[in-house]
């Protein structure tokens, strides 16, 4: 059977048409997917389709409207499989993971009296902290933060047992971090905080491109996604608890349904993104059906298969990086390093250089056709806790279609730089 190696990479960066542009005389270098990765062509394609034959809103008698509202029952059902989600009904969509995060957090503050606890991570996208921590404030709510440690900037779990007690209602964590590619134990600290009655909200856009989500496993009351983050367009996606999705009240207009998941819909949907957003996620399963030789795999164990040979090819990738950037002397790599930790970490890597500021680098990349990102990207308080600001790190994102001649013109690249 194939693996996910270097042939198999190529075959997947031919399907995506930015991945031709130049810089120069050389081919552009994308390292900069923890802020939006590129987008196949069938997603291209399902946009356009969407839009050119059936454009139309939702719950309309006639003929484009039917095959829209088609299109997105099978959107849900899609990610309803990439979540590992039971009931399709309990996937929605809106503009992206921030927004609908606000709503949902303003939704389940209704529910919390003065006193209340919640708990948050300094390690967390500012998406998954301020909704919370404004929630909290409205309803008269504390808010707590569980450190990390400083040495590999993963979270403290002691200090996260520590908080948790009786009058915590809800944590609020990423599956991963998008500063440091660390993976937090969210299946064990979901089990944590069930224990003393609190809800579970994970943030799982930094991890979705990555490995497979499994909501089912995990056990956790909502978790959050972002297509842009994994090959779809600009579309956010929530998986919640049937009962509590049912149970809480959305801010909503009166004249919208009441039912799920259109309860928690806001105002017409981004019906093209959600099409292409449903495309993103067949192109990972076709990745995995490829892999396993088996055009009938169901999508979610095509899924499974797909991120397996995903994980590995990213895994080999990433400690080429490290090992590279541990050559270079005026580098620092915040987060865990040792290549025999490679499974605690996903393939995102931020440093500092200790002669030239994050965005001089950058730049410097940038004009040379290598684009990284530069700054807190957002994870605020983890750079405030490391005194990182205002400069913060520079941030090269691995994903698939990346390649190891690309790590290794990026490592000849920052050899050069002092
Ligand atoms: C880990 C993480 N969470 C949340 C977000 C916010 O997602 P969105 O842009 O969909 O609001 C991002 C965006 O970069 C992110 O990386």
């Amino acid at each position: 059977m194939p693996e996910f190696d270097d042939e198999f990479a190529q075959f997947c960066r031919q399907q995506y048409p930015a991945l031709s542009r130049r810089v120069g005389d050389e081919l552009a270098v994308f390292f900069d997917g923890p802020a939006g990765v590129q987008v196949p062509q069938r997603v291209i394609e399902a946009v356009g389709h969407y839009l050119g034959y059936t454009n139309a809103n939702h719950g309309g008698s006639f003929a484009t409207s039917r095959e829209s509202d088609e299109i997105l029952t099978e959107a849900h059902q899609a990610f309803a499989d990439f979540v590992g989600a039971h009931d399709a009904h309990a996937v929605y969509f809106g503009a992206n993971m921030t927004t609908l995060t606000f709503a949902l957090s303003r939704a389940i503050a209704q529910t919390w009296e003065p006193d209340d606890e919640i708990i948050l991570t300094r390690l967390d996208h500012d998406a998954n902290v301020s909704p919370w921590v404004l929630a909290a404030r409205d309803a008269g709510a504390v808010v707590h933060f569980v450190d990390i440690k400083e040495e590999d900037c993963t979270l403290d779990l002691e200090c996260y047992e520590s908080l948790l007690n009786e009058k915590t209602k809800l944590v609020a964590v990423g599956c991963a971090s998008n500063s440091t590619g660390g993976l937090n134990p969210v299946k064990e600290m979901t089990r944590a905080a069930h224990e003393v009655g609190a809800l579970v909200f994970l943030d799982a856009v930094h991890y979705a491109p990555h490995a497979l989500i499994d909501v089912n496993d995990w056990d956790c009351d909502f978790l959050a996604c972002s297509a842009y983050k994994f090959f779809g367009p600009h579309v956010g996606v929530i998986v919640g608890r049937p009962s509590l999705l049912e149970s809480l009240e959305p801010y909503k207009v009166r004249p919208a349904s009441n039912e799920l998941p259109d309860r928690w819909m806001t105002g017409t949907q981004n019906h093209e993104g959600i099409a292409g957003a449903k495309e993103a996620v067949d192109y990972l399963a076709d990745i995995g059906r490829r892999l396993n030789e088996d055009d009938t795999l169901h999508r979610r164990a095509a899924l499974d298969a797909a991120f397996n040979g995903i994980a590995t090819y990213e895994r080999d990738l990433c400690r080429r990086l490290l090992e590279g950037l541990a050559k270079i002397d005026e580098i620092t790599v915040v987060g865990i390093t040792e290549p025999n930790r490679m499974m605690e970490r996903l393939p995102t890597v931020s440093f500092v250089h200790s002669k030239m500021s994050a965005e001089d680098i950058s730049s410097e990349l940038g004009e040379r056709g290598i684009f990284v990102w530069w700054g807190h990207y957002y994870a605020i308080e983890l750079t405030e806790t490391l005194g990182l600001e205002p400069e913060g790190m520079v941030r090269v994102g691995l994903v698939h279609y990346n390649t190891a001649a690309e790590v290794d013109r990026l490592l000849a690249e920052l050899a050069t730089f002092s």
